[in-house]
């Protein structure tokens, strides 16, 4: 039996949904059941009704996953499947930051490790990080672990102080792009569209910031976009958006979010293979941070 046919099979007997990030390969995107960002997936996992979830992304996505559906099995494919800037934040920094800024929250981006998560008082992502930071009472905000996020929260929420956690987070993949790529992009009449986790002068010069979500609602307003971020988020795209031209950076590519393959995926329904388990004094109080983004939907 051909492989797609055989998970499709193996889905169905083990009542499993699989849930493939934007970012991952394009025959995982092609078998997946929904296809979105970091928000929708999350937002998906805390409604489904299936009792197995199979994660197709990266660690974290896994992790909120189960946190918001303790009750269900939720396996990631590939167990080393991380995320290099959810490394950059500790719990212990956190605890630290928050002894020198006594009375500031804490806000983490779902990028981070469930530890981490659980010492926050919420969390979010990048489509909805301009809401969560605004539904706050506190005015000044602890933000990790991406800097660039911090600083683009910043510019959109002035009247907050946004302090960066660390000062140098930053994601690999997105702080490649250069204004100088986007001005040529734009001489040859592109409409430019960038991550919030590109370097602030990346996002200065680009016409649009968005999550990857977002992307996939802007992409139709033009005809020809550069856009600045993983590169299988073109693929994406295009399938969406079969009449419009998406140029990407053929080096934009996120080595974690290419680590699960079809193979992989076979293999973790017909095994059940990694399950996702958060001991609970992490989990409960990482589930409390990601249910109260939840609940914000900005
Ligand atoms: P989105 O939430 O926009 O999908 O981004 C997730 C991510 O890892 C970006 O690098
Ligand atoms: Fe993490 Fe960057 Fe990969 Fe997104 S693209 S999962 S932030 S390493």
């Amino acid at each position: 039996m051909m492989i797609n046919a055989e998970i499709q099979q193996l889905k169905k007997e083990k009542n499993a949904l699989i849930l493939a990030h934007n970012y991952q390969m394009p025959e995982i995107q092609d078998v997946a059941d929904l296809v979105g960002d970091s928000l929708e997936l999350a937002v998906k996992a805390a409604v489904a009704e299936e009792p197995v979830l199979i994660v197709c992304g990266v660690l974290f996505m896994a992790e909120t996953a189960k946190l918001l559906s303790p009750e269900k099995t939720v396996l990631i494919p590939v167990r080393d499947a991380g995320c290099p800037l959810a490394d950059h934040l500790t719990p212990e920094m956190v605890i630290e930051a928050r002894k020198k800024h006594p009375g500031a929250a804490v806000v983490v981006y779902v990028n981070s490790t469930a530890a981490v998560k659980a010492v926050a008082d919420i969390t979010c992502t990048s489509a909805n990080v301009a809401a969560v930071v605004r539904s706050l009472p506190e005015e000044t905000i602890l933000f990790g672990p991406d800097a660039n996020l911090a600083s683009y929260v910043q510019r959109q929420v002035p009247d907050k102080v946004i302090i960066p956690l660390p000062p140098e987070g930053h994601c690999y993949v997105h702080t490649a792009f250069t204004a100088e790529e986007i001005a040529e992009a734009k001489k040859s009449g592109c409409r430019v569209v960038c991550h919030p986790e590109c370097q602030p002068s990346v996002q200065e010069s680009a016409d649009l910031i968005a999550s990857t979500g977002g992307m996939v609602r802007h992409a139709g307003e033009s005809r020809e976009w550069f856009v600045c971020t993983e590169r299988d988020m073109g693929y994406r795209l295009k399938k969406l958006y079969p009449d419009r031209i998406f140029h990407t950076s053929p080096d934009a590519v996120c080595r974690d979010m290419k680590k699960i393959t079809l193979i992989d995926l076979l293999r973790s329904l017909r095994e059940g293979v990694y399950e996702v388990h958060i001991p609970i004094e992490i989990a409960i109080p990482a589930r409390r941070a990601v249910e109260r983004m939840i609940a914000i939907r900005g």
